[in-house]
């Protein structure tokens, strides 16, 4: 990098547009959704979609509700032509769904481009040439003069040769994009696109969609907005005209890019699933759509499996979702902090089905889009107790007694620390059952029995510990006092036992009781222990076990 000052680059012109009212406003409505998955997406793909991926693609599209999909360049491509075609001729095409074409502004083209959606029901047909002082001045050599007239040009074939397909049935609307748009003088971007509607003569019926691209991002979301701002009061026609966003992520601000310019006025939107597209990608219609939906605006279109979609278009474009990918990443339902988990699993608790969304850290329920609950805590050495209680409470039915959190969290965070890796639900359930559930060494329990007498219990138990197996007898007023008691005739070490929790694992005949019991041994040191038995007086006698096994292990 060069070191400061930077000099290398130039900071991008603001608009001047004192009364703007854009920020004052909020979203209440959905835009119109245009894919252009099958077009810009595809474009960008180092390996571009066959036909066969494309019609899989095309229905995928149509299955979330798209009802404008570009679908190809079909003058640029015997395979684009092909493409559509196929969807016209094996009638794959929704009657309520226009596919859309791109085309640059040369007759042969827009003649091709005609040929291809012969006999579509809806169909867009999207001219498009550059405007921008750096295009007109590297690539065209063109004054503003001449780019205007390529665009006149353009729309005036479009317009004559369209007859035929309308002739015919075809429901034909027109599209026009000043491409590099953000990058244009706004009067002469206007110039532009006021020449090409006076050509198209639009009506409030039967409007033309002026698709302001941001090709490149360069500017900030709030120029961008201004920008669409400015069109839109500017446009002598603006009650025949829908003014199409088509933002590009270059400075990773797309998705707000088009949030503004949607406050500023724009009617519709244009992007690709996830944000697939050149360099670092068209807009993620997703995100926008569900930041919609995450504010009470349903978009229109449904992601309510987007595993599925997800799926597809991994395997249609051979690119992955990344795991922070809003909505859709594998991670974004995940929480690696403790006290994240902690105000999930209580701000969970306390959500009522019927009350507005109000889970902490997670925006939307993941139900919505078709993701599991299950998904949600991951634990790692970072994760914290509330975590792993959570965990064994809702996969596996064990309610940890409040105190036992902190033991198992930290047992559970020194095995993840230990093998350096991220532990499953299942890997949670095993280090849970070996520490608490399994532990017969050095005292196993063989037997126990008890017998009542007026208040009093006595119990009988036969123990081995170390191997040598011990008759025990104790009395006390419950078979936990009487087993202590029984156990102090012993030289296992002296304890005094500080809570007590229970309830039943499983219904029914399977149905079994889960004891915790919690100890302090002599030496001030209080740990829990855990038992499990179909007899409710055993699982706590399992539990004094579990818990004297583990203090001695610990000594
Ligand atoms: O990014 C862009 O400017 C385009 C146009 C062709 C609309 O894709
Ligand atoms: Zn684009």
């Amino acid at each position: 990098m060069q070191p400061a000052p930077v000099t290398k680059y130039r900071s991008f012109p603001p608009v001047s547009l004192p009364n703007r009212q854009w920020p004052n406003r909020t979203l209440t409505r959905a835009p119109i959704w245009c894919s252009v998955d099958l077009r810009d997406g595809n474009q960008a793909l180092a390996q571009p979609m066959s036909v066969e991926e494309k019609l899989e693609y095309f229905e995928l599209l149509v299955g979330i509700g798209f009802k404008e999909i570009e679908v190809g360049f079909p003058s640029a491509s015997q395979i684009e032509f092909d493409f559509c075609r196929r969807l016209i001729e094996e009638r794959r095409i929704p009657d309520d769904v226009a596919i859309q074409i791109l085309c640059q502004c040369r007759e042969e083209l827009i003649t091709r481009s005609i040929e291809a959606m012969r006999g579509a029901k809806n169909a867009i047909f999207h001219l498009y040439n550059s405007t921008s002082p750096a295009q007109r001045r590297h690539v065209f050599n063109a004054s503003r003069a001449d780019i205007v007239q390529i665009a006149a040009q353009g729309t005036t074939w479009v317009k004559q040769h369209a007859r035929s397909l309308v002739d015919a049935g075809t429901r034909m609307r027109f599209e026009y994009s000043p491409e590099s748009f953000t990058s244009t003088e706004l009067d002469f971007a206007l110039e532009v696109c006021e020449t090409v509607t006076d050509i198209w003569q639009p009506t409030p019926a039967d409007k033309i969609i002026l698709n302001l691209p941001a090709t490149v991002e360069y500017a900030t979301p709030n120029v961008h907005a201004d920008q669409i701002e400015w069109m839109a009061t500017h446009l002598r026609r603006r009650d025949c005209t829908l003014i199409s966003l088509h933002t590009h992520n270059d400075r990773g601000t797309g998705i707000a890019a088009t949030e503004l310019a949607l406050l500023a006025g724009a009617d519709r939107v244009e992007g690709t699933l996830f944000g697939n597209g050149e360099r670092t990608g068209n807009l993620d219609i997703v995100t926008v759509a569900l930041n919609l939906y995450t504010h009470g605006i349903h978009p229109g279109l449904d992601f309510s499996n987007i595993n599925a979609i997800r799926e597809v278009y991994e395997r249609c474009t051979r690119l992955e979702v990344p795991a922070r990918q809003p909505y859709a990443g594998e991670l974004v339902f995940t929480a690696f902090s403790g006290s994240h988990q902690d105000a999930i699993k209580k701000s969970w608790a306390a959500q009522k089905p019927e009350a507005p969304w109000d889970v902490l850290y997670i925006p939307i329920d993941p139900a919505d889009i078709g993701r599991s609950y299950r998904a949600i805590i991951r634990i790692n050495s970072q994760s914290g107790k509330g975590g792993v209680a959570y965990v064994l409470e809702h996969e596996f039915g064990f309610t940890l007694p409040k105190l036992m959190h902190k033991e198992i969290g930290r047992i559970i965070n020194d095995v993840a620390d230990a093998r350096g890796t991220e532990l499953s639900a299942q890997d949670l359930h095993a280090v849970f059952r070996q520490e608490y559930l399994e532990r017969t060494t050095p005292i196993s329990l063989q037997a126990f029995k008890t017998a009542e007498s007026d208040s009093n219990v006595r119990c009988e138990a036969t123990l081995t510990i170390d191997g040598q197996t011990h008759q025990l007898t104790g009395e006390g007023n419950g078979p936990i006092d009487a087993f202590t008691r029984a156990l102090s005739t012993t030289d296992l070490p002296k304890f005094e036992v500080l809570s007590y929790a229970e309830h039943s694992l499983g219904k029914g005949s399977e149905a079994r009781a889960v004891s915790y019991i919690q100890i302090k041994t002599g030496r001030g040191h209080s740990l829990f222990g855990a038992g499990i038995d179909t007899n409710i007086e055993l699982a706590s006698i399992k539990a004094i076990v579990s818990a004297l096994n583990r203090a001695l292990a610990r000594s």
